[in-house]
């Protein structure tokens, strides 16, 4: 054989060993597939919501995992439960930020790891209302948020550091206390308890829009939970709830071999976006959303002042939607109730840019065209959004668009703006030129620093 065809059959075979299989999907799985990417229609339009991490760990003000970190006893913690006493908890207001930043829809801790209720149990005493003028919080929080249009979800720690039929596993806070280890912990007892909790949020509290189980470790995980179950009754009350993935994974995502979640509707990646959209292992597009805190905590944390800009706020939201995915950007309420003022500053700046440029957000997916130096796409149908983030010398190219551009506009402003097919020689070859201002091959302050959209409607 000739070299060079050894050489062919051998990059030939190697690829083939490296490819995947590209198998294709069960007609069940087909089904499945498309009632999900149905019944998430609503919520992958919306793609920006707001995660509330509120609980009693807020007066310890060092994050609401301070019981585990600390490894501090019931008893220990107990002074963070008595002290806590939201007296500014104003839902309302809670509302009108979220509402002002252009999130669509909340997700709060109705009860963290640290297993206090923030809702009114009839399953245990150790919940907010008995030291709160008998006030739900939770209660107050989804009537507030209905009334502002906003969409509603609750998070639910599965994990519990409280319950006394909780076994020390995981980062549980007494890991290390072999005497706590020699009790009797009754699993099923703690089930019933976790399962009946579930129940009284789901049929209690009028339609929820989300349910967030928080999470799955080790041989904790799926039917460890009893997870058919307890999806079961969610669906029960709820049939057209949407469900986190966490029942079965840990912080995020499966990596191999991803299909669609037996327990889920969305994955979960944590404080970080992931390099490419989800997919499954056929090439379908996924629904999931990454959570991320504003600094580098979700339950308050006094000294934790590592804010992120609104700038980088709104290219996270924006790298999200060109992939495909939602922002659920985390707020954590202090003990007395009250959004710390650097989230509200925060979120206020993310609004105003919502406010002119919400339009390339919402409804809006990954694009067909490639991603440019200066920025990203986002597209719905024959619309796309250039997110012109960093500024440039001279033009930006829209590569691959050529004649196929119709109206060109700055979204936040709708005015028209300079384009060309040819600059430098370089016509044809699909290239699209656009600036800002005239000359038009100068370099421009961009009107908007944080990302300035521009629109244009496809032929
Ligand atoms: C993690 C943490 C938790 C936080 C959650 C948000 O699983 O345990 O404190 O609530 O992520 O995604």
């Amino acid at each position: 054989m000739k070299k060079t065809t050894v050489l062919l059959c051998s990059v030939f075979l190697v690829t083939a060993i490296m490819l995947p299989a590209q198998q294709s999907p069960s007609p069940a799985y087909t089904d499945a597939y498309n009632k999900l990417m149905q019944r998430t229609e609503w919520w992958r339009n919306d793609r920006f919501g707001m995660f509330i991490h509120f609980g009693a760990y807020a007066v310890a003000a060092r994050g609401e995992w301070v019981k585990s970190n600390e490894k501090l006893t019931t008893e220990q913690y107990q002074k963070y439960v008595d002290a806590f006493n939201p007296a500014d908890f104003d839902a309302a207001a809670w509302a009108r930020t979220a509402k002002s930043a252009g999130m669509k829809y909340a997700v709060l801790t109705a009860k963290h790891h640290d297993g206090f209720c923030m809702f009114d149990s009839k399953l245990t005493d150790y919940k907010l209302s008995r030291q709160f003028d008998g006030r739900d919080l939770v209660r107050e929080f989804l009537d507030a948020f209905r009334a502002e249009g906003l969409k509603v979800g609750l998070y639910y720690s599965i994990i519990d550091w409280h319950h006394p039929d909780y076994p020390n596993v995981g980062n549980h806070p007494q890991r290390e206390d072999d005497e706590y280890g020699k009790r009797k912990f009754n699993w099923d007892n703690y089930l019933k308890y976790m399962h009946g909790q579930v129940e009284e949020l789901v049929r209690d509290y009028g339609k929820l829009d989300i349910m967030w189980f928080d999470y799955s470790f080790d041989e904790y995980s799926g039917d460890k939970w009893k997870a058919k179950e307890l999806v079961d009754l969610v669906h029960k009350y709820q049939p057209g709830i949407l469900l986190d993935n966490r029942l079965e994974v840990n912080q995020g995502t499966v990596t191999e071999g991803r299909t669609i979640s037996r327990f889920g509707d969305f994955e979960t990646p944590e404080q970080g976006i992931p390099d490419e959209g989800l997919l499954d292992k056929y090439g379908n597009p996924i629904p999931w959303e990454t959570c991320l805190t504003l600094n580098n905590n979700w339950g308050y944390y006094e000294s934790d002042k590592n804010w992120k800009s609104p700038e980088l706020i709104v290219h996270a939201l924006v790298n999200c939607v060109s992939k495909n995915g939602n922002l659920l950007l985390n707020v954590g309420p202090d003990a007395r109730g009250r959004i710390p003022a650097e989230s509200v500053r925060i979120l206020k700046d993310v609004g105003r840019w919502m406010d002119n440029n919400g339009e390339s957000i919402y409804g809006c997916g990954a694009s067909t065209f490639v991603k440019p130096d200066w920025g990203r796409y986002t597209q719905k149908g024959n619309n796309l959004y250039a997110h012109w983030m960093y500024p440039t010398v001279g033009h930006i190219n829209i590569k691959g668009m050529g004649d196929k551009a119709g109206h060109v506009t700055l979204l936040s402003s709708g005015a028209e703006l300079p384009s060309e097919t040819g600059w430098w020689g370089n016509s044809g070859q699909g290239n699209f030129f656009v600036n800002i201002g005239s000359p038009t091959y100068m370099t421009f302050q961009l009107p908007d620093p944080y990302d300035t959209v521009i629109k244009i409607v496809t032929k």
